[in-house]
Parts: C-alpha cells; structure tokens; sequence
C-alpha cells in the first residue's frame, strides 16, 4: 500500500477493497472503525471528513491495523476496545470479547435484583468486567463481586470498572466460589461453554483465551462444578443465571434439576430463539 499523504476516502476505498477481497461482508463499518481509532476521531467525523488528508504516521497506523485484520486478529483486539450494553470496555488477548448475547443475562440479572434489597451479586468469570460493571451500574443498592481464575483478566476487570466508576466492585481471584463464605442472592456467569472436541475447528480458538472458552468435554464442566459450589452458597430466594452453548439446553437443565430438586428451571431464548440462559429460581 502506498505511503504518501492521500484523502480519506481513497484511503478508505483501499481498504474496503482489500478487506471485500476476503469476503468480510461488513467491510464498509470495519473500514469506518478502523479509521476513526487510528485518527481518534468517531465515525461521524470520518464520514462527514473523506477529503481530510491523511498524515504519515495515521497512514502506518492504519496499516497496521488493516495487517493485523486480514492476518485474522479480531476487530476488538486490534483496536483495544468493544462496546457492551452501552458502555465501551478494554479489551486484551487475556479476556473474551463481549459478545451481544450475554446482554441477555444483564438484562435478566437487573429484572430480578432491582426489586431486592439488600442483594449480593456475584459474577463468577468475569473476564473484562463487562458483567459486574453493567450490574454494578444499574443496582446502586447490591454489593458486587467479581471473580476469575485468571490474574491478567482481572488487571482489565478492574480497570474497566475504574473507567466506569464503579468503584465498590470487590474483585477476588479464585477457582469459581471456592473461598466464599458468603450467602449470595444471585449468581452470575458466563463460564467457558464450548466443548473441548469442537475447540480445534473454531476460528476464536485461535485468538480468544482458552481458559474463557473450553468447557472440558461436555461443555458444561465449569457450570456443574459452580453449581455443586452453590448449593451451600445461596440465600433463600436467590436467583442464578448462566449463559450456555445453545445446543447444550437440555444437559444443562438436567445438571440443575440434580443440584437443585425444589428450585424453578427455566430456559430463556435469544433474539435468534436459540436457549442461551439458564435460570434457576430457589424456593
Ligand atoms: C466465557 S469467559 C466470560 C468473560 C465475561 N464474563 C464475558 O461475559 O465476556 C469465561 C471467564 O471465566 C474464567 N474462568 C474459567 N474457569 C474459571 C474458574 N474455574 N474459576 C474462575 N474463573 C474461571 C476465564 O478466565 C474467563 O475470564
């Protein structure tokens, strides 16, 4: 690609072009993120702005980023960032990407616990935060806590809770709710889902953590094994909600069904109608 100051647009061309090559059909709205991180501009500014001249060091930045991208490297991790239920968050190599289906959960998780007082929340693998942080935001009353097994997920967890002011989050590093003593009225998690045979044939196994996808051999390991942990760990009435594979539903079900007998299941369905949460309900 050339080097010389060139507009905008042309450059921007350019770069729809090379991306159209390897069939990205959102090639117009990476071509426009790309640009406004390496000019550090919104995407309004870009659009309104395609004759502004590109300087020289905007130029290696965005071809940077364009390398990186058809090398493969997920949008997030080349531009540091993905947004999640209204708010921007860090993103690193250490943490899943958010994805739009965990604002099911969030969703769900503000429905139950907006009524409660006092409430005691944990998410359990919480990666960037996005969970805690969301929950933390929109339930000023519950105390929040925050965990992962994974040290270097946490350093972004608390700076993204910091970014966002939420600053009463307690984050623990530990394997799920094994030093808890306490009783919490909901549980939260998006735990790793996908079974390990499937791991090698999917493309974010390349570049997402293994620790924040693979779910043993069945796919349901670290939700079993949280839900053993909270059987002594839930106050009466408590609510847990857990994202899931969609094809595992009905496994999952059953888990839950083993550890709580008395409690209400419940399967609830993405915009797409696949199940993508389960939540139980205590008596
Ligand atoms: C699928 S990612 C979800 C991250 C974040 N909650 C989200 O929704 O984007 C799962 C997270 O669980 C963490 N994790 C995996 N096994 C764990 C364990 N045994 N105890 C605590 N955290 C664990 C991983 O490090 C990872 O950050």
């Amino acid at each position: 690609m050339r080097s010389k100051a060139i507009e905008l647009l042309a450059f921007r061309r350019e770069i729809k072009d090379r991306l159209a090559l390897t069939e990205d059909e959102n090639a117009e709205n990476t071509s426009l993120i790309l640009a406004a991180h390496a000019l550090k501009k919104t995407k309004t500014w870009i659009l309104a702005h395609s004759d502004y001249e590109l300087k020289h060091e905007e130029i290696n930045t965005l071809q940077n980023y364009l390398t990186k991208y058809l090398q493969g490297v997920p949008l997030p991790y080349i531009i540091g960032s993905w947004a999640f239920f209204n708010r921007t968050f860090k993103v690193t190599p250490d943490v899943l990407i958010p994805r739009p289906e965990t604002e099911l959960l969030v969703e769900r998780a503000i429905a139950f616990g907006q009524d409660k007082d006092p409430l005691t929340v944990v998410d359990a693998g919480t990666g960037s935060g996005i969970i805690a942080i969301s929950l933390a935001a929109s339930l000023n009353h519950a105390s929040v806590y925050a965990l992962d097994i994974s040290s270097a997920a946490l350093a972004v967890a608390k700076e993204n809770a910091s970014f966002h002011q939420q600053n009463r989050i307690k984050f623990v590093q530990s394997d799920l709710l094994s030093p808890f003593r306490s009783e919490f009225d909901l549980i939260c998690a998006n735990l790793p889902y996908i079974p390990s045979p499937k791991m090698e044939k999917l493309p974010v196994a390349r570049w997402e953590p293994r620790l924040a996808l693979d779910g043993g051999p069945t796919g349901l390991e670290s939700i079993e094994k949280l839900l053993f942990q909270a059987k002594s760990k839930l106050a009466s009435g408590a609510c847990v909600l857990l994202e899931i594979e969609s094809s595992l539903g009905k496994p999952a079900l059953e888990i839950a069904h083993k550890i709580f007998p008395k409690a209400k299941q419940q399967l609830i369905q993405d915009l797409a109608g696949l199940d993508r949460v389960l939540q139980i309900m205590l008596p």
